[in-house]
């Protein structure tokens, strides 16, 4: 479905007003209806099973939205200001590399730093078209509005989607760079992830390009002070999705009631974000006809945020089909950005189901 920017209004008076000066397509993947009822659906499986949790994507709404933009500019929060530096040093390079036409981002949020990428870009002739893609609208017109502003001649085609379901339904066609940013590749789990990888290589051509933001490990005490800062930014965005649920399945959660907790999972390698419950209660969710109960201590899983090493990146791009030809980590070591292309061949678990050829006698490999 294509429209001009409208279903939602935008965020505020000011950016209606710049909506309207600088129009921009506007892809949903995902109404307000589909959003619901996927929330619906996570909410329900999420708080009945044990121990609790759900997914990171219901965070953003206009208000989460903004508690990670404040987040990014946290003295705790270094990944935003690391890759920024990266990207700074490294944009003209990966124009020249790539000579995009397209910048498709994932999880664009604001697009703040991809405008290192998109003036290389514009400054080598090659921009044409910007696709910024996010699961949350508001911050989608926002920043589509703003592009369209400050990018005139380059077409700006808004995605309102989840980057879980809808990336086979990215425009095709031109040189693509698809760049997915701020290491939020992390918030997905190693099996999520390839799924993820794999379904952008069965739809990259041969030209495309993927530029990777990934947080990489380092000391815990660092770590756990980025997720659990000083002013308790993090914890309002932690406690963002109480709200969030409460507005949209007519619930009565106490936000006051959960406290955020951030920790370092050594085996894993990943920052756990959790709303511990302070004390025993229960909740209604009246659009899903449910209680839910909470123990005193119990606590909720909102979000992991693994942190990598270059071998792990490597390995995992390859065994979705992508073949990593640069990484440049930060000078601090703490962060790292990798252009990928696609390999020459695709291994056959990045091939969508129906094209990997049925197991026969005859082309069965041989055994061991
Ligand atoms: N890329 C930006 C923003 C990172 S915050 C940066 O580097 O600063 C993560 C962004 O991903 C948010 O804007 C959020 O709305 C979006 N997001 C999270 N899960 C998503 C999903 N499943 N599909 C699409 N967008 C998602
Ligand atoms: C979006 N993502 C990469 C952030 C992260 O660091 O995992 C989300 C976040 N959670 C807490 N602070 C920031």
């Amino acid at each position: 479905m294509t429209a001009t920017p409208t279903a939602r209004p935008a965020p505020s008076g000011e950016s209606t007003a710049r909506a309207a000066s600088a129009p921009f397509l506007l892809d949903r993947h995902l109404t307000e209806a589909d959003r619901t009822a996927a929330l619906a659906a996570d909410v329900r499986a999420g708080l009945c099973s044990v121990p609790k949790e759900l997914p990171p994507k219901w965070f953003y709404d206009g208000a989460g939205s903004r508690l990670f933009d404040e987040i990014t500019r946290l003295p705790e929060y270094y990944p935003t200001r690391r890759e920024r530096t990266i990207l700074r040093a490294r944009a003209g390079e990966i124009a020249a590399l790539t000579g995009a036409e397209t910048l498709i981002e994932l999880g664009s949020g604001t697009s703040e730093k991809t405008r290192l990428l998109l003036d290389a870009l514009a400054a080598r002739g090659s921009l044409c078209s910007i696709v910024p893609f996010d699961v949350d609208d508001t911050v989608l017109a926002a920043a589509g509005a703003e592009l369209a502003r400050e990018y005139p001649g380059v077409v700006v085609h808004g995605v309102v989607g989840d980057f879980q379901q809808h990336v086979g339904l990215l425009p095709a066609g031109g040189r693509r760079l698809i760049v997915f940013l701020g290491g939020t590749i992390g918030n997905l789990r190693a099996p999520e992830r390839h799924h993820l990888l794999a379904a952008l290589r069965t739809g990259a051509g041969p030209d495309d390009a993927l530029l990777l933001g990934t947080d990489l490990v380092k000391d815990p005490c660092r770590l756990v002070a980025a997720y659990d800062d000083a002013a308790g930014v993090t914890a309002a965005f932690n406690r963002n999705v109480l709200a969030v649920i409460n507005r949209e399945l007519d619930g009565n959660l106490d936000a006051e009631a959960f406290h955020h907790v951030a920790i370092w999972d050594p085996d894993e390698e990943w920052i756990e974000m959790r709303l511990r419950s302070s004390l025993e209660q229960r909740a209604r969710l009246g659009a899903l006809d449910l209680e839910v109960t909470f123990e005193r201590g119990e606590q909720l899983r909102t979000e992991i945020s693994a942190k990598f090493r270059r071998e792990g990146v490597e390995a995992e791009l390859a065994g979705a089909g992508w073949r990593m030809a640069h990484w440049w980590p930060d000078p601090t070591g703490d962060f790292a950005v990798s252009l990928s292309l696609p390999a020459s061949s695709l291994p056959a678990s990045s091939l969508p189901v129906s094209s990997v050829p049925a197991a026969s006698p005859s082309a069965a490999p041989p055994a061991g």
